[in-house]
């Protein structure tokens, strides 16, 4: 068995909207892996935004937003590598590799692509259908070990492990015979969890908070300001009964977990102890302190992405720095790739024949 070095990586489409269940679900965790001193790797992944159509101009900006958005949030682009995906071409280079080994069969499994392509499925892209190769591709080119996501990637993942398993197994005297140990590619461990790993609509608990939900009102957004914030908790849906004291109580109360998630993930605690101050509580009384405690974290982070969006040449070098970072990892392990699968290449020998 090959030894890895512990590595993060995880990816955010610069598809406009970024919302609290991005922050809470991936952004603030992304942070907290950097504090525990793992080498991090943080993708704007623009090659999978494209696929469903996006405005040039549009994405361009939506780009340096979630890069901005990343920085506000706490992380240093000096300690962690930060940079958009189409600059780094082993990403999409080893997509195609990783077509040849991903079977057609798994793809038709993947509930997203279902989803997003909805019932035009003839007229989706095929980059729509490939897109979780891509994020394998994504993945594995730095060889990752963790990947911090909320739940609605977790089928993606799986997936990953498949083609790195599959991969592992189709080559493995090739392995071998370049010195690689039995497995080239690590099988990756998903990082899903806590309170917000599903953060929900604020207009309907049982649907996931997203950015393509028409109604601004079922979102808090990064770009929002205090009023907003406190006008979207406000409308929030909920139900007439008080909080529960125990978090078996919020069975059946998808709103009211919803809120009680929100309000555990950003105070960075569990449901239960929002439950031990808040059980027996109004939605009255509630949602003030989500409001306080929202406005409290999502301020300084929204200042903070408006001033460094302002310098957006500040930005692209951010990001120029981190892809030159980023490949430096990865075309160390596509050359590799490539002498497995049996490529004839530039570069210094093989070491098998
Ligand atoms: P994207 O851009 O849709 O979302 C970015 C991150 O936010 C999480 N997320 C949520 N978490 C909790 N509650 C929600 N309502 C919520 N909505 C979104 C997502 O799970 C994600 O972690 N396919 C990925 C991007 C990607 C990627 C990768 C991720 C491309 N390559 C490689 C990890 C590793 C995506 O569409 O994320």
């Amino acid at each position: 068995m090959a030894a890895f070095n512990e590595l993060v990586f995880s990816g955010v489409q610069p598809t406009g909207n970024l919302h609290l269940g991005n922050y809470l679900g991936a952004i603030k965790r992304f942070v907290e892996m950097q504090e525990r001193d793992a080498q991090c790797l943080y993708c704007v992944v623009d090659l999978h935004a494209i696929t469903l159509w996006q405005d040039p101009q549009a994405l361009r900006g939506q780009i340096r937003e979630v890069t901005a958005a990343f920085l506000a949030a706490g992380i240093d682009p000096k300690r962690s590598i930060v940079f958009n995906q189409s600059q780094v071409p082993q990403h999409a280079e080893l997509a195609w590799i990783f077509n040849c080994v991903a079977r057609l069969g798994w793809l038709n499994r993947m509930t997203q692509f279902k989803d997003k392509a909805g019932k035009d499925r003839e007229n989706a892209s095929i980059g729509l259908y490939d897109y979780p190769v891509l994020m394998a591709a994504d993945i594995l080119a730095y060889r990752a070990t963790h990947v911090p996501v909320g739940e609605d990637q977790k089928q993606h993942l799986e997936l990953t492990r498949d083609i790195a398993q599959k991969f592992n197994n189709d080559f493995g005297p090739s392995i071998q015979a370049h010195g690689h140990g039995e497995q080239f590619f690590p099988i990756t461990e998903p990082l899903i969890g806590g309170p917000a790993a599903r953060v929900m609509s604020l207009r309907d608990g049982t649907k996931k908070m997203s950015k393509s939900d028409p109604s601004e009102y079922s979102r808090i957004a990064l770009t929002d300001d205090a009023d907003a914030i406190a006008q979207k908790v406000r409308k929030a849906k909920t139900d007439p009964e008080a909080l529960p004291s125990e978090v078996e109580g919020l069975k059946g109360r998808p709103e009211a977990d919803n809120l009680v998630g929100i309000f555990a993930a950003l105070r960075g605690i569990t449901r239960e102890e929002v439950l031990k101050d808040f059980g027996g509580a109004q939605f009255s009384s509630f949602k003030p302190a989500l409001v306080d405690l929202a406005v409290e974290t999502l301020a300084p982070i929204n200042a903070e992405m408006k001033r460094l969006v302002a310098d957006p040449a500040h930005i692209d070098a951010v990001l120029a720095d981190g892809a030159g970072r980023a490949e430096a990892i990865a075309a160390p392990t596509l050359d590799a790739v490539k002498d497995i699968v049996g490529f004839v290449r530039r570069g210094p020998a093989l070491r098998a024949v």
